[in-house]
């Protein structure tokens, strides 16, 4: 499923990032260049890494 249909960059492919170590929205963008288009998806992308951290200090 595309998260960013701009660049064509998936959830998954969003959470290969994260997991490479990238936490914020530029982050992302800069690794995939998701959110750096029309900006549609800037708030999806939040969503994931709220929720990755979200899951990460629970799980701490
Ligand atoms: S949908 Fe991601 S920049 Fe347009």
């Amino acid at each position: 499923m595309f998260v960013c249909i701009c660049r064509a960059v998936t959830i998954d492919e969003v959470h290969e990032h994260c997991d490479a170590g990238a936490y914020t929205v530029d982050a992302i963008g800069d690794r995939c260049g998701a959110g750096e288009g029309c900006g549609t998806c800037l708030d999806k992308l939040d969503t994931i890494l709220n929720e990755r951290l979200s899951t990460a200090t629970t799980a701490a």
